[in-house]
Formats: structure tokens, sequence, C-alpha cells
């Protein structure tokens, strides 16, 4: 399976702060937000990712990222010229897909919780179309809404509705076969002009082949749009962080965990690197790592 980042929106509502730079790429705590939907794909097991940027902040993100190599994973860019929505990604990512199936997550969404790397790996191996992610949220209006029957069956989707059949958010994280670009192709612009999303999940809604998974209580998802969402996420993670003292998405972790990379390999990637607190705790995750091998 293949994995895309969206990172492409203006960002406007974060004006002036994302006049300069997009919004992906600001801090979300101790690291910039992108790596919080990268890691939700490192932790789906997913290692050929595509990240489709605007034009101005194309050079910013491949500053930022590179080939991928420091996470032991493939990274390529592509531009998205004009705002076309969402689900013009899979026209955009049609060759990088090939005939694989692919993830799509939106830049700014946050997502955290136990076993959630278990639960996305279950639904791409149960995926037969479309699996995305439902979680209830107090203002349903601002998002994607499913609507359940009383056995969890979808009914419907509508995008952003004025009087919302359901609490259930549609999260910005979705598992498509190879269908999804031959059907993005066939979606018309909404009133807003763009290619929405929901419309694609109304695809696989009418061919049946639309799941909804919910994620429980014990999940946090943070879509982090708003400065007020910005600060609230930041919040949200300094204090996992210094609780736990462990990192949240925390890329090279990650990339060990997994067995993307190798400790050997990660400690040349980051020896260019000095003395400041993200850093360090890498060093510190792969010295406990080379205890524990040598123990
Ligand atoms: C988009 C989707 C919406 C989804 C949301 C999740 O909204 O259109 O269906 O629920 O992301 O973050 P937008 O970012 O366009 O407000």
């Amino acid at each position: 399976m293949k994995g895309i980042v969206l990172a492409a929106g203006a960002g406007t509502r974060l004006y002036p702060a994302s006049q300069p730079i997009s919004k992906i790429l600001l801090s979300i705590y101790d690291k910039p937000m992108i790596y919080y939907p990268l890691s939700t794909l490192m932790l789906a097991g997913i290692r050929d990712i595509l990240i489709i940027t605007n034009e101005k902040d194309y050079d910013n993100f491949k500053k930022l990222l590179g080939d991928g190599s420091q996470f032991g994973i493939n990274i390529e860019y592509k531009i998205q010229f004009v705002q076309r929505g969402i689900a013009d990604a899979f026209i955009i990512a049609e060759d990088f897909i090939g005939n694989d199936d692919v993830a799509l997550i939106l830049g700014d969404n946050i997502f955290h919780g136990h076993g959630f790397s278990t639960i996305m790996q279950n639904a791409i191996r149960n995926n037969t179309g479309a699996t995305v992610f439902g979680y209830t949220v107090k203002d349903p209006e601002r998002f994607g809404v499913v609507e359940f029957d009383a056995d969890k069956n979808v009914l419907s989707i509508e995008e952003k509705p004025a009087h919302p059949k359901s609490n259930y958010a549609v999260t910005g994280l979705y598992f498509y076969d190879n269908r999804v670009c031959s059907l993005a192709k066939q979606l018309k612009p909404s009133a807003r002009g763009e290619l929405e999303i929901t419309d694609l999940n109304k695809k696989y809604l009418e061919l049946k082949e639309l799941k909804v998974e919910i994620l429980g209580r014990g999940f946090a998802w943070l879509d982090t749009g708003t400065h007020d969402s910005m600060l609230q996420a930041s919040n949200f993670v300094q204090s996992m962080e210094l609780n736990k003292g462990v990192k949240i998405a925390c890329l090279e972790e990650i990339a060990l965990n997994q067995g993307f990379i190798t400790a050997d390999e990660l400690i040349k990637q980051i020896s260019k690197y000095g003395n400041n607190d993200y850093y360090n705790y890498v060093r510190d995750v792969i010295k406990h790592q080379q205890l524990l091998c040598f123990n």
C-alpha cells in the first residue's frame, strides 16, 4: 500500500502566521505538524509516501524531509497547482499509486491512541473498497458526517451538513483500493468548486464497499485548522510527552521500532544535528535499543 499526505492548502485561516510558510510546517508543540500525519502512515506500515504540496512550499517540505531515508522510508513530492479539493489528490497521484492500494491522510490531522497501529493494519488487510474512520464530535456540521442504522451499517455520508444526522465526523484518514483514481476522475466539483472526498466516499457507498471503523473515546483525533485547535493540540502533545517521558510522532523512533531503519544507520543519519531536545531524545531511544540488543 502507498501513502499520500495532502499538505497543499493555502492555510489562509491562519494568516499572517502561515503567509510565509505552510501551516503544515508550523509547530505542534515540539515538531512540525506534518510529522504527525507522517507518523500515522508509518505506523500503518506504509513506506512509500507522496507529499502533495502547493507551489510556494514545495522546497520547504523537501528541505525538512528530504527523500525520507532518515526515517527509512521513500518520500516523493508533487504540486497541486490549483486548489481543486481533497479528491484531486488521486488524480495528481495516479502515476505514483500505479497498481497499488492507497492511504490518504490530511496534513493537519493528528491521531493518537493505544493500538492504532493494529487497527490501521487490520483495516488495510480487510479493506475491499474504502475504509474511513468515524469519531464523535461536538460540532459535526464542520466535517463529513456519517449516519448509521442500529446495526452500525452506513446509511449516508454528507459533507458539512447544516443539520447533521449524527455526531460522527469522518476523520481525515482514508484507505482505498486501486479503483480510487478512476472514481476520482468521475467526480464533479461541488458548490465550493472542489472535488469532495465525501463525494468519492459516496461512490464507494453506492457500490456497498464503504466501511466506517469507529474510533472510541480512548482515541484523540485533532484537526488543527485554527489557532485555537493548534494550541489545543500543542497542549495535548506537551501534556502526554511530559507525563510519560516519551514523544508522540517521533519519526526516527517509529522507523526504528517498525524495523524501517537500523540503529547504526540512524546514528549516521542524525549525526549532523546538534544538541537539542528532539535529537537528544532520538539518541536516548537508540541507546536504549542497543542496550536491549546487548542484554
Ligand atoms: C475535510 C473533509 C471532511 C473531513 C475533514 C476531516 O474537511 O472535507 O469531510 O471530515 O476534512 O479533517 P475540510 O478540511 O475541507 O474542512
